[in-house]
């Protein structure tokens, strides 16, 4: 079987493939996007063949040559794919021998497409990590940028959703801060995994030929070569860990968005999206809605899939490689897409959003959130935690039924009826709005504390 339907395997095949199946096993559709990875690693492939003595250095120059002719081809996408290919691998082999004839034969000496497919996704998902970190940064500069303005911005704290107590706006920024710092430090973990450098493992048992590993993993700038051939060819742990990675992140993204989204609404008042950001209804004239962070909250369960997707796909395979694992990119490389695309949105709505402070303060000063304050007021005169919680939980219900919608109206007599440890100092433990001031602890939501954190924040930040 030669000519038209001939493959770069068809050798020991008497019949063509089946366009149903070809058609079917192929993954050029999704997988043209490690072209570069795939250059760049059969470069470094090349060069070590050659200075290997496992072909001349001639041949060796040729093909890096072919193949560099090959990158700009692509670059200005005057590539030409060939569906009957099967996927990108073979078509840049295949293009390579038809630009500078056997040589290029030659390239895939000691290389099998399952070490060369897992080291173009280890450079592909590397360069990807720093992208997402990158863009991780810029996210939290916004942030701080915004707690910045707003050490001093009362909100209140909540818990189940209900009014708990008062908070700095800084502070909540800076909760979000923490969490991004976290997505980092998870996907640099991740990318130590990532550093291993798979070739010379062949299809599953490694290669007879004396090839230099270290080498090539030097040059592309892995930390180690892989230890078990078997291993290194069925091995996609990187990668959900790194899906993984993403799935946390997006967790934090949804609810970010999510808060954005409650804060926006007139019900809560809070803040304000820009036009820009918003989009509106085909139907109701008055509508502005906050779309693009309902999306980064609905694709946060678009990324848990790819996770779980690929989780499923690896799930029982038999070592080695198997050809499910080929399913392994659709995912990646939609998560991905959809993870850089999320973090640009949220990032955007941080940069813009107008905060309203009169509103916000308007929540601190209803909803007793200075009840708790009162009570460790009474801690401090002696009184046992569990006692000053059941007294200033009938303070609050008594002022509940004045219709009163914080402690602030109390006289000093009134409040010695309900305790005789009150004194004339706790008057200003009854007005909300000094509430978060006296958080004054490591990690607590006191503008002085935040501000100390800001400031470390952006000490750190500035070093990127
Ligand atoms: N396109 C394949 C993949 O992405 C390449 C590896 C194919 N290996 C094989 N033995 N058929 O997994």
């Amino acid at each position: 079987m030669k000519g038209k339907n001939s493959k770069p395997w068809s050798g020991r095949f008497e019949q063509s493939t089946d366009p149903v199946v070809e058609s079917f096993t192929s993954s050029l559709g999704f997988d043209e996007r490690l072209f570069p990875y795939d250059i760049q690693g059969s470069i470094a492939h090349a060069r070590m063949l050659g200075s290997s003595g496992l072909i001349t250095n001639e041949e060796a120059e040729a093909i890096i040559n072919g193949l560099e002719e090959i990158r700009e081809e692509w670059e200005m996408g005057r590539f030409p794919l060939d569906e009957s290919l099967e996927d990108i691998h073979m078509n840049i082999e295949a293009r390579l021998i038809k630009k500078i004839g056997p040589a290029g034969g030659k390239l895939h000496t000691a290389r099998s497409r399952n070490d060369q497919v897992t080291l173009d996704l280890r450079l592909c998902i590397r360069y990807e990590i720093y992208e997402i970190i990158r863009k991780l940064r810029s996210a939290q500069g916004k942030l701080l940028a915004s707690a910045r303005n707003h050490i001093h911005t009362l909100m209140p704290g909540y818990t189940h959703l209900q009014r708990a107590q008062p908070v700095t706006f800084a502070h909540h920024l800076m909760a979000y801060f923490e969490m991004f710092s976290r997505d980092i430090q998870r996907l640099e973990d991740c990318l130590r995994r990532v550093q291993v450098m798979p070739l010379g493992s062949g299809a599953l048992s490694g290669t007879c030929l004396p090839v230099d590993r270290e080498a090539v993993a030097e040059e592309l700038g892995f930390d180690s070569i892989s230890s078990n051939s078997l291993d290194a060819v069925s091995d996609r742990d990187y990668a959900l860990e790194f899906l993984a990675g993403l799935s946390i992140l997006m967790m934090h993204l949804s609810r970010l968005a999510e808060e954005i989204i409650l804060w926006t609404t007139a019900e809560f008042g809070f803040c304000e999206l820009p036009d820009s950001l918003c989009t509106g209804s085909s139907l109701m004239p008055q509508k502005k809605n906050p779309d693009p962070l309902e999306l980064v909250r609905g694709k946060t369960g678009r990324v848990y899939g790819c996770l779980i997707g690929l989780l499923v796909t690896m799930k029982a395979l038999p070592l080695s490689y198997n050809r499910d694992m080929q399913e392994d990119k659709g995912p990646l490389f939609d998560a991905i897409d959809t993870v850089k695309g999320s973090l640009s949105v949220i990032t955007l709505c941080i940069e813009n959003l107008k905060v309203k402070e009169d509103r916000m303060l308007q929540g601190v000063m209803h909803g007793f959130l200075e009840a708790t304050d009162l009570a460790e007021y009474l801690v401090q005169k002696g009184v046992p935690f569990r006692d000053a919680h059941n007294i200033i939980g009938r303070l609050v219900l008594d002022a509940t039924k004045r219709g009163w919608t914080n402690l602030s109206s109390f006289s000093l007599d009134e409040l010695k009826g309900f305790c005789s440890h009150f004194g004339n100092d706790v008057m200003p433990y009854l007005r909300p709005e000094k509430a978060a001031y006296r958080k004054n602890i490591q990690g607590g939501t006191s503008p002085s504390r935040i501000e100390e954190a800001i400031k470390k924040a952006e000490k750190d930040l500035r070093k990127y």
